[in-house]
């Protein structure tokens, strides 16, 4: 699993590493952002938005140029200095949010937060509990949206993994849904979840 050093030697190649992937682990990954973008619907000017490892700003980029009110927290300080170049007027907090939500949101509100590809550095009790405080950030009306390398079924994620097998990333921690659905309904969570490719999927909470 990459830490921030990771994540900052990684930030200059990003994108065209994620243009040039093929398959497991980024495959639909431009779907994937465009389900994520059409799910907020059409009042993005105006709206407070947080995103939570939000690496280069692909798709915050494009909220933030539609008149989106920017907030993210991201581990790595180069994935930071390329998002701010990008959006100058973002608010960018940089945190590790294994550690929980940052004192510099506590209070604050928003109207979606969206998190793309970074959640699998939790694992699923960690999920539950971090999109549980995440809800306490949430305007009425308000969604979290988090897409991710993720699977409806344990057989779904177990195909997916053989098929894989010389790439397969055993550090990472996919949401398997069959897995974490009962931890959902738990904590009284309202979720519905979409596959998007054969290796991603969107959990969305309301
Ligand atoms: C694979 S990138 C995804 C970037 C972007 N959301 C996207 O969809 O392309 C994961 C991002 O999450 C950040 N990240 C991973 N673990 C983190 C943590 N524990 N705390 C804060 N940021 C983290 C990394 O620095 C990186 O920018």
């Amino acid at each position: 699993m990459l830490d921030s050093k990771g994540f900052d030697l990684w930030s200059e190649s990003y994108d065209q590493s994620i243009a040039d992937s093929k398959g497991y682990p980024f495959e639909g990954y431009y779907d994937v952002l465009a389900y994520v973008y059409n799910q907020l619907g059409s009042n993005i000017s105006g709206s407070k938005i947080l995103d939570i490892g939000f690496g280069t700003g692909t798709l915050t980029n494009r909220l933030y140029q539609e008149g989106a009110i920017i907030y993210g927290v991201d581990f790595s300080a180069n994935m930071i200095k390329i998002a701010q170049e990008k959006m100058p007027n973002g608010r960018f907090v940089q945190a590790d949010f294994s550690q929980g939500i940052p004192p510099e949101l506590t209070g604050a509100k928003f109207n979606s937060i969206i998190s793309t590809y970074a959640i699998h550095h939790l694992d699923h009790r960690a999920k539950v509990d971090f999109i549980k405080e995440l809800k306490t950030l949430l305007a009425p009306g308000g969604q979290i949206i988090i897409a991710d390398v993720a699977f409806r079924t344990i057989s779904d994620f177990e195909e997916c993994r053989l098929k894989n097998i010389d790439r397969w990333d055993n550090d990472e921690i996919y949401i398997v849904m069959e897995e974490i659905e009962d931890l959902l309904k738990k904590q009284g969570l309202n979720f519905a979840y979409h596959q998007i490719s054969s290796c991603a999927g969107a959990l969305v909470i309301k």
